[in-house]
């Protein structure tokens, strides 16, 4: 059993399990720091954490040219769905074992419009159970205490943002990574624009100065192994 998370540049990332390829929001070709462009994505799924541009851009053109299927919200799936995309609708709290593993939506902290100013439900991050590990996608939200109801599964790897400005920022995400007491961490969601600029390595110096967690900070391409 494997599980890899390839970071492919702000909140897109490829989640490999045994063999499976699992796209996490999607946004490659307007992303000026992404690893690849949309038609060399690979995909077997996609998993869309919310109705905004930064991660839905390039979820319906994957999808069609790879026929993978896309997992969302309800209301996202329905849109997508509505676009000739093969879709599986959930929602936050709610898991349901796929063949790559078993897949919960839990709250994220954040909004959800999508990019035709149609309505998106609820932003959604994502507890994967599959490759005999836990891992936890944040995706973009704030800090909140129910994180610590997370950690309480016993997480192998969470994907944290830490941009600031639209998600949590490096003072909250270590906040997170005290609740969620992974074993891995990986940030995302930062300097992809001067916006949301933030120095990685020293935020992962506090993180490991302050937990027992190993932080990994990536290039875009760059992958860990679990
Ligand atoms: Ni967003
Ligand atoms: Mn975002």
């Amino acid at each position: 059993m494997s599980l890899t998370y390839t970071w492919l540049g702000h909140g897109t990332g490829l989640l490999t399990v045994d063999g499976t390829k699992i796209l996490v929001d999607p946004f490659l070709n307007d992303n000026p720091k992404a690893a690849i462009k949309a038609d060399q994505a690979e995909a077997d799924y996609i998993l869309v954490s919310h109705g905004h541009g930064d991660h839905i851009a390039d979820a319906a053109a994957i999808a069609k040219r790879t026929g993978a299927l896309v997992i969302s919200v309800f209301e996202i799936a329905n849109w997508l769905g509505n676009q000739g995309v093969k879709t599986h609708g959930q929602h936050l709290g709610g898991g349901y074992h796929h063949p790559f593993g078993y897949l919960k939506l839990t709250q994220a902290v954040h909004g959800s419009g999508l990019p035709d100013g149609s309505y998106g439900g609820n932003p959604c991050g994502f507890l994967l159970t599959a490759g005999g590990k836990k891992v936890y996608l944040a995706c973009d939200t704030g800090l909140f205490g129910d994180m610590s109801l997370i950690g309480d599964e016993g997480l192998d790897l969470a994907v944290l943002p830490i941009g600031d400005n639209f998600t949590m920022g490096p003072d909250d995400a270590l906040r997170a990574a005290k609740l969620l007491r992974a074993k891995h961490i990986i940030p995302v969601h930062y300097s992809t624009w001067d916006l949301i600029a933030q120095d990685a390595e020293a935020w992962a110096k506090r993180v490991e100065a302050e937990t027992t967690s190993k932080v990994h900070v990536l290039k875009p391409g760059e992958s860990l192994s679990l």
